[in-house]
C-alpha cells in the first residue's frame, strides 16, 4: 500500500483574521498574523483504494481506536476533498486517517492544522513537496483560512502581500529567531457552539468591525516590528488589544457571540498583572474561551508558577514557536 503519511502544526493568531470578503473562497477582510506551534499538531495519512469509487475516511480520537468518522468531520474532508481534486484532476478514491493530539473544536485552530494536514497529504500524492508555494493556496480551499498559515513555520502573514488578497501566506521569521513559549490554558475543552466561520459571517453586523479593520494595518505593523527586534513589551500590549477587539467584535455582533468563560478573563486579568511585576508573559484568545498564554524562555517557569493554581482551568498544554508541516514514516494505518 502506497500510503502518504504528514503532521501539521496548529497556530495561533497574534493578528486575527475575523471576517470574509468572499466566502467562496475563503478570503480575508484583513490580513493576519501568527505563530506556528510545534506541539499541537494534526496527523493525516491518505492513500489510494484499489477498490470501490467511494473514499474511506477515518477519524481516530486523542487516545483509542480508528473509526468511520462522524458525518460534520466527514462533510468537511470531502468538501475540501472535491477542491483539492478539481485543482489537481485527480478523481482516484481514496483511504485518508485524520487525528489530533489535542482538543478539537475547541479554539486552539484544530481546523488549522487538520485541513492544512489534508492539504499537504494530497499534495505531495500528487507529486508536490513539502516547499511548494501553493500550500497555502490549496489549505485555504478547505474554507478554514487560518489553515493557509499552518503550511509554514515561524512567524506566518496571511496574504504575505496587502495587495493580493487572495495571495498565499508568508514566513516573516522562523521559529528560531524568537523561540517564544504557549503556555495553553485549557479552560473548557468541549467544541464550541457556534463555529468560526459562522463567526466570519456575523463580524460585519457588529457596529464596532470598520473601527477593528481602520486599527489593524497600524497593529499590524507594530506586531511585526516587535518580531523583527524581538520587543516583547511592544508585541504584548498589541497583541492583548487585539485578541480583547476580537472578542469584543463577536460580543456585538447580531445575535452576539460569547466564547470567553469566567476563568478565561480571570486568566487576562492575572497575565496582566504579571507583566506589570515585569514577567515578560502575555495572553490571546482565539475563538473559544481557552487562553494562549506567550512568554519567553526566560520568564516561562515563573509565569506558569503563578497561573498554574488559578481555579477553572482544566489543564495546560505546553507549547512552543515551531515548524511547519512534516512528511512522517509513521501511518495512521
Ligand atoms: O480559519 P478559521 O475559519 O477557523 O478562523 C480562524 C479564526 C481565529 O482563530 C479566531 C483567528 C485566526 O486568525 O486564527
Amino acid at each position: 500500500m502506497n500510503r502518504i503519511s504528514v503532521s501539521s502544526p496548529s497556530n495561533i493568531a497574534l493578528i486575527k483574521y475575523w471576517g470574509m470578503s468572499d466566502a467562496r473562497q475563503t478570503l480575508p477582510n484583513n490580513l493576519s498574523l501568527s505563530m506556528t506551534l510545534s506541539q499541537c499538531r494534526s496527523f493525516c495519512t491518505l492513500s489510494r483504494l484499489t477498490t470501490g469509487t467511494a473514499d474511506e475516511i477515518l477519524w481516530k480520537r486523542t487516545s483509542g481506536p480508528l473509526i468511520a468518522a462522524q458525518n460534520s468531520l466527514r462533510i468537511g474532508i470531502e468538501r475540501h476533498l472535491h477542491s483539492l481534486r478539481e485543482r489537481f484532476d485527480d478523481w482516484t478514491p481514496l483511504c485518508i486517517a485524520t487525528t489530533n493530539n489535542f482538543p478539537t473544536g475547541a479554539g486552539i485552530a484544530s481546523s488549522a492544522s487538520g485541513f492544512s494536514a489534508l492539504a499537504v497529504a494530497f499534495a505531495l500524492h500528487c507529486g508536490h513537496s513539502l516547499n511548494s508555494p501553493e500550500l497555502s493556496g490549496l489549505a485555504r480551499l478547505s474554507g478554514s483560512g487560518s489553515a493557509a498559515r499552518s503550511v509554514l513555520g515561524g512567524f506566518v502573514q496571511w496574504p504575505g502581500d496587502a495587495h493580493q488578497l487572495d495571495g498565499p501566506a508568508q514566513q516573516l521569521a522562523p521559529a528560531q529567531h524568537w523561540p517564544l513559549h504557549d503556555l495553553i490554558a485549557i479552560v473548557d475543552a468541549t467544541p464550541k457552539s457556534v463555529s468560526s466561520r459562522e463567526g466570519h459571517f456575523l463580524a460585519a453586523t457588529s457596529p464596532f468591525y470598520s473601527t477593528r479593520l481602520s486599527l489593524l494595518p497600524e497593529r499590524l505593523a507594530t506586531v511585526r516590528q516587535a518580531i523583527e527586534r524581538r520587543d516583547f513589551n511592544a508585541l504584548a500590549v498589541a497583541v492583548e488589544r487585539e485578541a480583547v477587539e476580537l472578542h469584543i467584535i463577536a460580543m456585538t455582533s447580531q445575535p452576539p457571540v460569547f466564547y470567553w468563560q469566567p476563568a478565561t478573563l480571570r486568566i487576562l486579568e492575572r497575565v496582566r498583572q504579571l507583566r506589570d511585576q515585569g514577567l515578560e508573559v502575555c495572553a490571546t484568545v482565539d475563538a473559544g474561551p481557552n487562553v494562549h498564554v506567550l512568554c519567553t524562555a526566560q520568564h516561562k517557569t515563573a509565569a506558569f508558577a503563578a497561573l498554574s493554581m488559578m481555579p477553572g482551568i482544566e489543564r495546560w498544554i505546553f507549547d512552543q514557536a515551531g515548524d511547519g508541516p512534516r512528511r512522517l514514516a509513521r501511518h495512521l494505518f
